[in-house]
């Protein structure tokens, strides 16, 4: 059977690289800056839209980090976080594991409380009410200091019980994970999963770093373990699950065009693949158009498709009752 447009509309998906500040529609950007009265940079949302067009991460980083400026009250979170489910339950998204930044709002005065009870609210709210199971997985950004992490990971201390993981994001060249090697050492200590942003941007030597100074379970990107054979190797005979990104690697120019795009190739491999949308309201949609596009570009078999999927499964965080789920619901519909 081929794959086509329904097929992968149907396909249960399970998204787990998805930061919660990158699905902030430009539409949505006005109407909290009109919640709070706020002046943008930008007279409109055309003007605002034309503004992403990226050269590399970190000139979509600063884009980011301005637009997140409108995020102020618990109740914006709510809606940023409820809006982003929404699209999962109308996308198939039945599991997904988010990030957020905490220090992109802390440095604004805006209290961590705010940030977390919004964002759990609608958590709680979708698993009730769309059947959509979730995690939340605390970031630090990379281009601060070790100290503003440990900071954060102590004003998180509240809100264990709410938090599955801790990740590195942010600006990956110059700022290595054995930056960080302290505060992930007394996060894994704290029971927390453990994943890193590496090899987006930054050479493979980051992605051994995440693995052997981290002791990360998951490594975030990871394209550019293709230029290593021994890490290639490495990460096959460990099982470590990559979380690819294809439109956000396309929109931060990591390849030139889709066509170019390495995920077949590491696929091939035999490494543990996943697809998934990173900063969607950034890098032109969410699950389904990451799907399609990567479908267009390098015709994927119905094999592969289901090999991402159970990968994703897999990889995630979920309890083994609910992995029981979601891979019953896949089989159900690859018959
Ligand atoms: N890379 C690093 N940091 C980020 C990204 C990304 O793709 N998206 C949001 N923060
Ligand atoms: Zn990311």
């Amino acid at each position: 059977m081929s794959v086509d447009e329904k097929f992968l509309a149907d396909l249960p998906k399970v998204e787990l690289h998805l930061h919660i500040e990158g699905t902030l529609e430009p539409e949505m950007v006005f109407e909290l800056a009109r919640r709070h009265n706020v002046t943008l940079p930008w007279p409109d949302v055309g003007a605002l839209k034309k503004a992403y067009d990226f050269e590399n991460l970190q000139s979509f980083l600063d884009l980011y980090y301005r637009g997140a400026d409108v995020l102020r009250d618990e109740q914006d979170f709510f809606d940023l976080t409820w809006a982003y489910l929404e699209r999962c339950k109308a996308q198939n998204v039945v599991h997904t594991e988010i990030f957020f930044d905490p220090q992109t709002h802390t440095d604004r005065g805006i209290p961590f409380e705010n940030v977390i009870h919004g964002i759990t609210r609608a958590l709680e709210k979708a698993g009730q009410e769309l059947g959509i199971t979730s995690g939340l997985i605390l970031c630090f950004l990379r281009h601060l200091s070790e100290e503003a992490a440990f900071e954060t990971l102590k004003q998180a201390e509240p809100y264990r019980d709410s938090i599955l993981g801790i990740g590195l994001d942010s600006s990956e060249q110059g700022h290595p994970p054995e930056k960080f090697a302290r505060v992930f050492a007394e996060a894994r200590s704290q029971g927390y999963k453990i994943v890193a942003h590496a090899g987006e941007e930054g050479p493979p030597e980051y992605i051994w770093q995440a693995i052997e100074l981290l002791d990360v379970d998951r490594i975030d990107h990871g394209v550019r373990a293709a230029e290593d054979p021994r890490l290639m190797a490495f990460l096959e005979r460990k099982g470590m699950p990559l979380t690819v990104c294809p439109n956000s690697n396309i929109r931060l120019r990591v390849f030139d065009t889709m066509e170019d795009h390495n995920l077949k190739d590491l696929l091939a491999a035999g490494l543990k693949v996943t697809l998934n949308s990173d900063d969607p309201a950034y890098f032109g949609g969410y699950m389904l158009e990451n799907f399609a596009a990567v479908q267009t570009a390098l015709a994927l078999s119905r094999e592969e498709w289901l090999a991402i999927t159970y990968n994703s499964i897999d990889a995630s965080f979920a309890t083994p009752e609910r992995k029981a789920e979601l891979l019953d619901m896949v089989e159900s519909m690859a018959g």
